[in-house]
């Protein structure tokens, strides 16, 4: 057998796996790999130091019940996490790439409202008729520019370009978001849903926000007080009326 074929052939067990991406999906999913296959190592890299340093640490950038113990359990020993993609590549016998792919805004592949529009209207997503979909929904290309005259960004992704800049800045540096920005064009009073716990909800109040997130509650004593506890009342602008009153009538 030619040298050549010998490189080329794959290797009849897996001894060690490389996953490119130590994020949602890639972190804890090797984790597991290595808490299932003691026999193989699993060496989770990315090109992001801040990721792979709380990877390594003792708060782990992403909670799941019981991920910690077996982090803790395999790191070190068949587990490592690592900046060093090129070596952990060279040194895998099979390679897991998991890495982000942002929202396309230009160019092939770019999501076309006609592309959202038509996912909300497959029939186990909405029952709603096209038209009135069409009617209800808008889409805009830049974040800042959807939450102007709106009551309320709900996030619902962790994906770092949708994290705030403020807050984030000395962790992440290649975050998007401005509040400041976006609540200076909202109606008030102005609410942030985080429905994953990724915000700065102490730094999102300083700017006048109403904060709501799943698992937590971050609210400052008197936040609500001037409504008797509960949410403020929504104060509809003459614009913003309007508007509604458009939609209504479709
Ligand atoms: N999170 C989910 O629930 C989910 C569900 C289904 C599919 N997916 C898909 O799985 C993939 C990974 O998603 P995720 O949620 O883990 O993303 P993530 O943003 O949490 O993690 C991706 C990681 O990849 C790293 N990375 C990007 N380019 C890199 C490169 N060239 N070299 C090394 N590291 C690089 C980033 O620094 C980041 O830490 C995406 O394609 C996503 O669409 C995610």
């Amino acid at each position: 057998m030619s040298a050549c074929s010998t490189e080329n052939k794959a290797p009849e067990s897996i001894r060690s796996i490389c996953c490119i991406g130590a994020g949602y999906v890639g972190g804890p999913t090797c984790a597991i790999i290595a808490h299932k296959c003691p026999e193989i190592t699993v060496t989770v890299v990315d090109k992001n130091p801040i990721r792979i340093a709380q990877w390594n640490s003792d708060k782990l950038p992403i909670y799941e019940p019981g991920l910690q113990e077996i982090v803790m359990k395999c790191r070190g020993k068949n587990l490592f996490y690592s900046t060093n993609v090129e070596e952990g590549v060279v040194n895998a016998d099979l390679i897991f790439i998991s890495v982000n792919t942002p929202t396309k805004t230009y160019g092939a592949g770019k999501v076309e409202t006609e592309q959202i529009l038509s996912d909300l209207c497959h029939p186990g997503v909405c029952a709603l008729p096209r038209e009135r979909i069409e009617n209800l929904v808008t889409t805009h290309a830049d974040p800042h520019s959807a939450a102007a005259n709106t009551h309320a960004i709900v996030v619902l992704t962790e994906w770092d370009e949708f994290k705030a800049k403020l807050g984030y800045c000395n962790v992440l540096h290649f975050v998007t978001l401005d509040y400041e920005k976006m609540i200076k064009s909202m109606l008030r009073p102005a609410w942030v849903f985080d429905g994953r716990k990724i915000l700065d909800h102490e730094r999102l109040m300083d700017l006048g926000f109403y904060t709501e997130c799943i698992g937590h509650r971050y609210q400052r004593p008197q936040f609500y007080d001037h409504c008797n506890g509960h949410a403020p009342e929504l104060l509809f602008s003459e614009k913003s009326k309007a508007f509604r009153a458009s939609r209504q009538d479709n």
